[in-house]
C-alpha cells in the first residue's frame, strides 16, 4: 500500500485512551491508495444526505408534530404499569438503546432494543421488518403486553386529560371529537383496543373495543395513528452529524489534506479491510452502511441450541396482515413506492431466520449487538465474522454469503478502527430529553438539519 495524495505528518496528539482531543484533532498519515477507483467507491457511503421524504406520513417534517412526538416518546402514562416509555429501552444516553440482550418493558421481550439512531433511512422497520414506516412502527410497542401494554383507548383519554397534549395535538391535527371529551368527564373507560394476532377476542379490552360505535372507533384509530406519526417526525430528527469517516471522504474528494488526516492509519487499514478481505460491503452498504434488506447470518442463540426464530418470515406476514400499512386506510400515500412494496411483497420460505442489515453508523454505546444481543461488543462480532465460531442451522434455505474470514490480530484491531471512524457528531441536547413543554414553543422546536 502506497500513499499517492499528499502525505500528512502523523502528528501524535492523542490521548492515552485513543481519544482525540476535540479542541486540536490530530492528523495522520496516508497509509493507503487512495487513487480513481476507491475514491468513487467511497462515495456511495458518505456524505449521509438527508433522511428520504415520508409521504405516508403527512406531518413527518413538521416541527409542531415533532415536538409533540418528543412529548409522548417519554411519557410514562403510555404503559401499563406507568412505569414504561420508549426511551425506557430507547435509552439517550445508550445511543437509543438499552445496554440489555433483550429488551425489558412491562415483561421479558424476545428481542435485543435496536438503536433509533438514523432509524429514518430504513425502508423496513425492525429486526424482522414487520413494519413499513416510522409511524406504524411506533404503535406496536404501545400495545405490545410485553413492552409498554396501553391501549389506543387510554393513549386517546391521556391526551384528552393532558392539557398541553391536547393543545399540542389540536395545533396539528385538529379538535379532538367531542364524544371523546364527554367520555372522559363523565369517567368512563377507554381501555380499549382490538384483540392482537393470536390473541382471543374476549379479553376485557377487547370487549370494551367492541361494544363502542364504529365512528368512535374510527375516531380512536385516526388519534392512534396521529400519535405515532407525530413520534415517527421526532425520530426523524434522530440523525447524527458527521463523523471522521466523513470528513476523510470530504477531504478525498476536496484535496485537503486537514480532512485527509481524519482516520488513523489503522482505520484507515480497516477501510480497506471492510470492502475487501471482510467483504461487510455486500450487506453494509450505502450511506448508512446497510442495504435495507435481510439476511441470515447463522449467529449462535443467546440461550443455546437451535434458532426459534423466525425472523423476516414471520415479519413480511404480519406487515401483510396489517391495516396500518403504507398501502392502507390510515397512510397518506396509498400509490407511491411505500405502497407498491407491500403490493409485490410475498411471505417466502427462504427467509425463515433472516434479520435486516442494521447500520453500523454510531456503534459507540449500543452493545451488546444482533438480534438477540447475543454478542457483546465490538470485539465479539468480528471474532464472529472471522471464525464463525458457534454458527447455528445454516441447513436448508439459508443464504451462504458468509465464510470464514480468517482474520489476523491485527486485521481485527484495524477493523475495529474503521467502525470507531463511524461514529458521528452527537445529536442536540434538545432532542435527548422530554420537550420543557408540550405546548408548542416555535423557537424551541428541532427543526432538520440541526
Ligand atoms: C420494552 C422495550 C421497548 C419499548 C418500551 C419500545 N421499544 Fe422500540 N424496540 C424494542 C425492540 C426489542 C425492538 C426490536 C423489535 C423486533 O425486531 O421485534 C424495537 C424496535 C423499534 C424500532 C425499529 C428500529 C429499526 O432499526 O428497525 C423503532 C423505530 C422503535 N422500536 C421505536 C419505538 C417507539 C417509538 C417506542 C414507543 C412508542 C418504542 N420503540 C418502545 C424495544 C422497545
Ligand atoms: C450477509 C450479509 C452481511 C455481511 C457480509 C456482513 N454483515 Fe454485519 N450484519 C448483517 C446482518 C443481517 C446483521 C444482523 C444479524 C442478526 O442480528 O441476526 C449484522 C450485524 C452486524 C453488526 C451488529 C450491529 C447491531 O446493531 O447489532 C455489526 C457490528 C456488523 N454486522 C459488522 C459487520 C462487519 C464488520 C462485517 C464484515 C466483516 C459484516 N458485518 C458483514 C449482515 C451482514
Amino acid at each position: 500500500m502506497v500513499a499517492t495524495a499528499a502525505m500528512i505528518c502523523s502528528c501524535d496528539r492523542q490521548s492515552p485512551n485513543g481519544e482525540t482531543a476535540p479542541s486540536e484533532p490530530a492528523r495522520h498519515e496516508l497509509v493507503i491508495d487512495v487513487s480513481g477507483a476507491l475514491r468513487k467507491r467511497l462515495q456511495s457511503f458518505s456524505p449521509l444526505p438527508e433522511p428520504p421524504a415520508d409521504p405516508t406520513n403527512r406531518v413527518s417534517d413538521d416541527p409542531a408534530a415533532a415536538q409533540l412526538g418528543q412529548a409522548l416518546f417519554f411519557d410514562e402514562r403510555l404503559s401499563s404499569n406507568g412505569a414504561v416509555s420508549c426511551a425506557t429501552c430507547h435509552r439517550p444516553d445508550l445511543g437509543f438503546t438499552d445496554g440489555l440482550s433483550l429488551a425489558m418493558g412491562v415483561d421479558q421481550g424476545k428481542r435485543h432494543t435496536p438503536t433509533l439512531l438514523n432509524v429514518s433511512y430504513h425502508r423496513w422497520l425492525t429486526w424482522d421488518g414487520r413494519a413499513d414506516s416510522l409511524w406504524m412502527q411506533a404503535l406496536d410497542p404501545l400495545e405490545d403486553p410485553r413492552e409498554m401494554g396501553t391501549t389506543r383507548g387510554e393513549l386517546a383519554e391521556i391526551i384528552t386529560r393532558d392539557e398541553g397534549l391536547r393543545r399540542a395535538y389540536g395545533d396539528v391535527f385538529g379538535e379532538l371529537p367531542k364524544w371523546l371529551s364527554e367520555a372522559v368527564a363523565g369517567g368512563q373507560s377507554l381501555a380499549a383496543r382490538p384483540p392482537r394476532r393470536g390473541e382471543p377476542g374476549d379479553t376485557e379490552v377487547a370487549s370494551r373495543w367492541a361494544a363502542l360505535p364504529p365512528e368512535q372507533r374510527a375516531d380512536v384509530d385516526r388519534i392512534f395513528v396521529n400519535a405515532g406519526k407525530a413520534i415517527a417526525a421526532y425520530q426523524r430528527r434522530l440523525v447524527r452529524g458527521a463523523s471522521p469517516f466523513d470528513r476523510f471522504v470530504e477531504g478525498l474528494a476536496e484535496g485537503d489534506e486537514e480532512k485527509l488526516g481524519s482516520l488513523s492509519p489503522a482505520a484507515q487499514r480497516g477501510l480497506m479491510i471492510f470492502m475487501g478481505k471482510g467483504t461487510c460491503t455486500l450487506c453494509h452498504n450505502g450511506p448508512n452502511f446497510s442495504d435495507g434488506e435481510f439476511h441470515n447470518n447463522a449467529l449462535p442463540t443467546l440461550h443455546g441450541g437451535e434458532p426459534v426464530d423466525a425472523g423476516r418470515y414471520d415479519g413480511a406476514a404480519v406487515l401483510l396482515d396489517s391495516e396500518f400499512h403504507a398501502a392502507g386506510p390510515h397512510s397518506d400515500d396509498t400509490t407511491g413506492a411505500a405502497a407498491q412494496a407491500i403490493r409485490s411483497l410475498r411471505q417466502t420460505s427462504e427467509t425463515w431466520g433472516e434479520f435486516r442489515t442494521p447500520s453500523l453508523r454510531n456503534l459507540a454505546d449500543r452493545a451488546p449487538f444482533m438480534h438477540q444481543g447475543q454478542l457483546r461488543d465490538l470485539d465479539a462480532v468480528l471474532e464472529f465474522y472471522s471464525e464463525l465460531a458457534g454458527a447455528t442451522g445454516r441447513s436448508h434455505h439459508q443464504e451462504q454469503i458468509l465464510r470464514p474470514l480468517r482474520l489476523t490480530l491485527d486485521e481485527k484491531a484495524d477493523l475495529r478502527a474503521f467502525l470507531d471512524s463511524l461514529n458521528g457528531e452527537p445529536l442536540s441536547e434538545t432532542l435527548l430529553k422530554p420537550p420543557s413543554t408540550p405546548r408548542i414553543d416555535p423557537d424551541s422546536a428541532p427543526t432538520f438539519p440541526r
